[in-house]
């Protein structure tokens, strides 16, 4: 008779009495990924600009039995998210992990990108997503409290996508900057990793997958199909828990072998 030891799994992955704070968590990625955390037994704060779509993830959890609070916020107003992670800390349970999942995306030829976009782009997938790490990192300092950041960087920032070239140089200085925190936090027991997630259809994308031209990039793939935001699930309840105590500074691609592409 199989045994299945779930002390030993919630000892592992169980992130009861915990705070899980998610960036951009309104849509896509981050509602999957607030929607696993909770799962997972932590309290989550839902960042994001709009409020409807982080109450629809409040709500969507608090239906699955989970505890979720939502806090409007810029996450390019250094200001305003410091301010949000202080009330977080008076609030909640004791920050644990902060994934950085906020993120814009931006199609430009190199030679017809505007600095305009440029900025926009660089100033939330990378400066905004440093500054929201290093808050959070003096807030578990101060506290003396270990933790988890996960940098939601992307297959583009290893590949070269025509018309992405922006966005994933935004995501490459972003994981090279998870190795850089790694490295920096390393002896205040805070680990951070990156996920490089491949294609996944979200607001993000959607209308560029529904295009003619969207189906034919669809169809070159090795296995023919995009992914769901389920398909992070994995990865990130192993990096934001303690089973990741003894991994720091590394990125976990999870793209269905979309990097095979064409090879
Ligand atoms: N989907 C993919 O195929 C894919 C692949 C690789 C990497 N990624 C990355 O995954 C992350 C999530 O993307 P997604 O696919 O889930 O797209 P999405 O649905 O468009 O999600 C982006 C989220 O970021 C939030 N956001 C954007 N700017 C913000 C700001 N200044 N302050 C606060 N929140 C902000 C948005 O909420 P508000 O507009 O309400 O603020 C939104 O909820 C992004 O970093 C993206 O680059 C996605």
């Amino acid at each position: 008779m199989t045994h299945i030891d779930t002390t030993f799994l919630s000892r592992c992955f169980g992130l009861d009495g915990r705070t899980a704070v998610v960036t951009g968590a309104g849509s896509g990625l981050g509602r999957q990924a607030a929607k696993a955390l909770a799962a997972a037994g932590a309290e989550v704060a839902l960042l994001g600009r709009r409020k409807p779509p982080l109450k629809e993830t409040e709500e969507l959890i608090r239906h699955q039995g989970g505890r979720a609070r939502s806090f409007s916020v810029d996450v390019t107003d250094r200001d305003a998210l410091g301010q949000t992670l202080d009330a977080i800390q008076r609030d909640m349970p004791p920050l644990w992990v902060l994934v950085n999942n906020a993120g814009v995306g931006g199609r430009a030829p190199l030679l017809d990108v505007s600095a305009e976009q440029i900025d926009q782009i660089l100033g939330v997938n990378t400066k905004a997503a440093l500054l929201a790490a290093a808050a959070f990192a003096q807030r578990l300092l101060a506290g003396q409290l270990q933790g988890r950041i996960v940098n939601i960087c992307s297959l583009a920032a290893q590949t070269h996508p025509v018309g992405l070239a922006v966005y994933g140089a935004s995501k490459a200085a972003l994981e090279h900057l998870t190795r850089s925190m790694a490295r920096e936090w390393i002896s205040h027991g805070i680990n951070v990793n990156a996920i490089n997630p491949g294609y996944i259809e979200t607001d993000i994308n959607r209308a560029m997958f529904r295009s003619p031209a969207g189906q034919k990039a669809v169809e070159s793939l090795p296995r023919q199909r995009l992914g769901t935001p389920e398909a992070l699930d994995g990865a990130l309840l192993l990096l934001s828990s303690p089973a990741s105590a003894f991994i720091t500074g590394s990125t976990i691609t999870v793209d269905d072998g979309q990097r095979f592409s064409g090879s």
